[in-house]
């Protein structure tokens, strides 16, 4: 009877040892306005799980939608790295999947976390990796219209920067120097100042196995769409778009990314749909291979491109509480022929 034991014990062991050694698990990173109890997020890290036979996890910060727009994102991703430190599954590694702003946490937990278990593939979908030039806001609405203008003109002041997740990220052509001096969070992730750069983060970020940065070719939240791949435009002026290997950031190997595509590990990947729309087909082609163990690159394999259907991911959303955010903000900021027609157009 204890043989029996034994040797059913052993085979639990056996096939927990195998499950175990074939799969890296992996963290998906939400956008802005989005959160994990959302049924598109669910649903897209459940079928990643299914298709690649890997564990999935999306991490939440703070409370989810809200959080993502007013939380700066040095914090944002210092919750992540406490929340991935905190996680056994992923103490031998784990992969990362980034949605759109997400792609900047993961990779401040990449490049800022200490302490933290290896990262080896980074998988990004839509990433504002080199910054956007327009505040991914609602659209046209007059509120909308009115709360674009008047963050563009305030962006860089200390007040938005501590409050507005986007305001970290939003590097505008026309307005270098301001960026540099005052945004707070997309200049040290990619070690742009030339008296702060932190050879840990390079070292960090080049020591992945594989980044796959995904671009959508008809993307209209992130301005340009580029910057999905780390183009941009030049430093005052609004074009032309610049390919990644263009930009000093690559030429001059700030953060490591041309060490990584020299030794052939960034894949350059361009699909279609608007932000985030990505088909089944295409999820089973570009980020799968990678959260499989042992896989690299397997491009020409799973060429069925299916129908998108309905898109899985929402692209935004705007909390109607954002309102009263812009109405406190017209206060501090005094913009007296502004503030009086938003309120007029308020109903
Ligand atoms: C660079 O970043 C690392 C990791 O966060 C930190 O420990 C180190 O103090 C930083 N170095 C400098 C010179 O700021
Ligand atoms: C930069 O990349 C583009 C597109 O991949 C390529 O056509 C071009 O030759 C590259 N330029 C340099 C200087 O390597």
């Amino acid at each position: 009877m204890a043989s029996a034991a034994a040797a059913a014990l052993s085979v639990v062991l056996a096939f927990s040892i195998f499950a175990v050694s074939h799969s890296v698990p992996f963290i998906v990173l939400h956008g802005i306005g989005d959160q994990c109890s959302n049924r598109g997020v669910k649903q897209f890290t459940n079928l990643l799980s299914e298709y690649s036979g890997a564990e999935g996890f999306c991490i939440e910060i703070g409370d989810g939608a809200w959080d993502s727009w007013f939380m700066p994102l040095d914090e944002q991703a210092g919750v992540v790295c406490d929340q991935v430190k905190e996680m056994k599954e992923l103490s031998e590694g784990y992969n990362i999947v980034g949605l759109s702003q997400g792609n900047l946490i993961g990779r401040g937990v990449i490049e800022f976390c200490d302490g933290g278990p290896p990262v080896k593939n980074f998988i990004s979908l839509g990433g504002p990796h080199a910054g956007t030039a327009s505040v991914p806001l609602c659209g046209t609405g007059p509120l909308c219209i009115i709360a674009d203008r008047l963050i563009k003109s305030h962006i860089y002041s200390d007040y938005i920067q501590a409050h507005l997740a986007p305001s970290g990220y939003l590097k505008l052509p026309n307005a270098i120097s301001d960026y540099l001096a005052k945004c707070r969070f997309l200049p040290k992730l990619n070690n742009e100042l030339p008296d702060e750069r932190n050879s840990t983060y390079k070292e960090r970020f080049s020591s992945l196995e594989n980044l796959v940065l995904i671009m959508f070719e008809h993307d209209t939240v992130l301005i340009p769409k580029e910057t999905s791949w780390f183009g941009y435009y030049p430093d005052g002026a609004f074009n032309p778009i610049m390919f990644p290997n263009e930009t000093q950031l690559y030429m001059e190997d700030w953060i490591g990314l041309r060490s990584l595509d020299e030794a052939g590990r960034v894949h350059f990947v361009s699909v279609p749909g608007n932000h985030l729309g990505i088909s089944r087909g295409d999820m089973k082609k570009y980020v799968v291979p990678y959260l499989e163990e042992q896989k690299t690159g397997t491009r020409d394999g799973l060429g069925d491109r299916e129908s998108a259907g309905k898109p899985l991911l929402q692209r935004l959303s705007w909390p109607s509480s954002l309102e009263s955010f812009f109405r406190k903000l017209l206060e501090l900021t005094e913009e007296k022929p502004l503030a009086k027609p938003l309120i007029q157009m308020d109903t």
